[in-house]
């Protein structure tokens, strides 16, 4: 499996690239990134995962002077580099180096680092079965503390979620913001069928605007799918007909049980299979 990286366009084995210790990615987390797939060996979306990563890194300040193309451009090369079938992709932008200090004016530009492996796809089984998820007790992070619509590299808030999932043997820790409602995964969005509507948070209930969330939307529209982005009551969950969650890695994911208990029958619905086939056919066809 290859796995290659590039550093301010610089390509490297992924294990032999470096990033100075100093860099204020390392030292205070102090970055954004993105994470996206290819499909027939072409990055999906690059387009929509560009223009969040432009979007989160204003959210900090953060100045990417490489514009679009020239950003296709270093990732063209690194996965012709990486040559694998298909990749997996982590962008990720830092301030730059720092001197472990909040002096950001000394800082003289961002850390640029991309990397590619081969895309290992989930088992089958978990779209033909669904996955078990829990709703964690750990709350989504706060829009007024720091916002989930900036996908920062501070993951802190999704790897306490993920430890309690994984200690409860759960696919995917479901998040509740301040209010109690459904936010969102630690690395997915969240939807739900209910009384035959499909129904998403609200990016106002503090949520990352998910690029695959926007799509599956977009495709329920296609196929004529009452479709709402309305908050979701962690009851109204465990009620649901049917839920499942979206992301670049997973697609679309059919939630089987929540805390243990099954939703609507157990088992993938008519709507989400539906669903994860018109967005299989979408990101194939492209
Ligand atoms: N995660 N919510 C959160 C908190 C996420 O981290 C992600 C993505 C999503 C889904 O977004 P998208 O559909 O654009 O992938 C929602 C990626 C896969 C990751 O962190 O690796």
């Amino acid at each position: 499996m290859a796995f290659f990286a590039s550093v301010n366009g610089e390509i490297a084995p992924a294990d032999q690239a470096r990033v100075s210790v100093l860099d204020n990615g390392f030292t205070f987390g102090d970055g954004v990134y993105e994470t996206l797939r290819t499909y027939g060996g072409r990055p999906f979306h690059l387009d929509r995962h560009l223009d969040r990563l432009r979007a989160s890194a204003r959210m900090l300040g953060i100045v990417i002077p490489a514009a679009d193309d020239a950003l296709a451009v270093d990732l063209d090369r690194l996965l012709e580099r990486a040559a694998n079938p298909e990749s997996y992709i982590r962008i990720i932008v830092s301030r730059g180096v720092g001197e472990i200090s909040y002096r950001f004016d000394r800082i003289k530009g961002p850390t640029i680092v991309m990397a590619a492996r081969a895309y290992e796809p989930f088992a089958e089984a978990q779209y033909r079965d669904g996955i078990p998820v829990i709703i964690s007790s750990v709350r989504r992070n706060s829009p007024q503390a720091l916002d989930p619509a900036m996908k920062s590299c501070n993951l802190i808030n999704n790897i306490l979620a993920v430890r309690e999932a994984q200690a409860k043997k759960a696919a995917e820790p479901l998040m509740l913001n301040e209010r109690g409602d459904v936010a969102e995964g630690a690395s997915a969005n969240v939807f739900i069928v209910s009384e035959g509507a499909l129904l998403t948070p609200p990016l106002s209930d503090g949520i990352l605007p998910g690029v695959t969330r926007a799509l599956v939307l977009e495709r329920a529209r296609d196929l004529g799918i009452e479709a709402r982005e309305q908050s979701v009551r962690g009851r109204t969950l465990l009620g649901a007909d049917e839920a499942f969650i979206t992301s670049t890695l997973k697609e679309v994911m059919p939630i089987a049980t929540v805390d243990g208990q099954p939703v609507g029958g157990g088992k993938p619905g008519p709507v989400t299979k539906k669903l994860m086939q018109a967005y299989r056919d979408y990101a194939r066809s492209r």
